[in-house]
């Protein structure tokens, strides 16, 4: 039986395991101390699971913003004992939590992006248009911005820019003014109401093809809500400075914006700074990782046919091959 087959026993087959397992195996199989992996969106702990069977040495940091997600995958990682420490933490906010566990550096990271398929599947969490639920969208409901406040709340101007930035929504502005208009009557409050509007503002033609009409409303909302762009934007390059020479990373993305930032940072990294009118490249500017990929990894079309969730993500992954300097 290999690894994979112990996460599908438990029920949740996370995405592309076999190919994070092993492109990540070399970073942990060092010897003199226990390797450190850093998983920064924990979820339901499939990933960290698999990590943690395959390596027996291996310690395991694993953060997310959901507290639900947290205690469930503290049942599940229980038979692992003091190898796995949890922390309740946005990943940008790293660089602190590692400070406080007196963590000098992490072997290994993986950062599989967006919601989980609980958090989707849970109605009353207000992430899915096919359940009606609160405007909701919170990944930790500790937070106090929810989606309710923002479509009720921000000028229409503004929920254009979010809607056409962040779901690459065409017919931005139309679905902005139709829900500045309907709010003024009553607040939206309900993920039916709102995927109801969204329907009824776009032309005709338009409804008919393409999938559910509030599928981007809905991601741009959801980013909105949980600032996920600007917080990846400042987590990655912080979880790259944690790893050591030899050390490696994996990002699971699941659309073109958060992609777009993984590959723009990992280009920077990779990229040798020497100026180019100089002979030969200069030691302070040689690259500091180097891609493990070429371009983005797609998931197999068995995986696709079973996993639905593996449908649209994109996999990257780097080793440092530097240290900063
Ligand atoms: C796709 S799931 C991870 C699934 C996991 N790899 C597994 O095998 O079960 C993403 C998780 O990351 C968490 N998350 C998303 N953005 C986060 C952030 N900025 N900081 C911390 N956790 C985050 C979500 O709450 C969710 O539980």
């Amino acid at each position: 039986m290999d690894v994979g087959d112990h996460a599908a026993e438990s029920g949740h087959v996370p995405v592309m395991l076999d190919r994070v397992l092993t492109l990540l195996a070399p970073a942990v199989q060092i010897t003199g101390r226990a390797p450190v992996y850093l998983d920064g969106t924990l979820g339901m702990g499939g990933h960290a699971e698999a990590m943690l069977r395959a390596h027996p040495g291996l310690r395991l940091i694993g953060l997310d913003r959901d507290t639900t997600a947290l205690e469930r995958s503290a049942r599940r990682l229980a038979p692992f004992g003091d190898r796995v420490t949890l922390v309740h933490a946005v990943y940008d906010e790293l660089p602190s939590v590692l400070d406080r566990l007196g963590v000098p550096a992490v072997d290994a990271a993986l950062f599989d992006l967006g919601v989980s398929s609980p958090q989707l599947d849970e109605a009353g969490r207000g992430f899915a248009y096919s359940y009606d639920a609160p405007l909701d969208m919170r990944m930790d409901r500790t937070q106090s911005l929810t989606a309710a406040e923002v479509v009720n709340g921000y000028p229409p101007a503004e929920l254009a820019r979010i809607l056409r930035e962040y779901g690459e929504e065409r017919f931005a502005q139309r679905i902005a003014s139709a829900i500045a208009r309907e709010r003024e009557h009553t607040p939206l409050d309900s993920t039916r109401r709102l995927a109801d509007l969204v329907r009824t503002s776009i032309p005709a033609a338009t409804r008919r093809t393409g999938g559910n009409p509030a599928k981007r409303t809905f991601q741009a909302l959801r980013i909105e809500v949980n600032g996920e762009l600007d917080t990846w934007r400042r987590a990655l390059p912080a979880a790259l400075a944690a790893l050591p020479v030899g050390g490696r990373i994996v990002v699971l993305s699941y659309h073109s914006l958060e992609d777009r930032i993984t590959k723009q940072v990992l280009a920077a990294q990779v990229a040798d700074t020497t100026p180019p009118d100089l002979p030969v490249p200069l030691p302070g500017h040689q690259p500091r990782f180097r891609l493990l990929t070429r371009g983005a990894e797609l998931p197999t079309d068995g995986e696709t046919a079973t996993n639905p969730r593996a449908g649209s993500v994109r996999l990257r992954a780097a080793e440092r091959v530097r240290e900063a300097t």
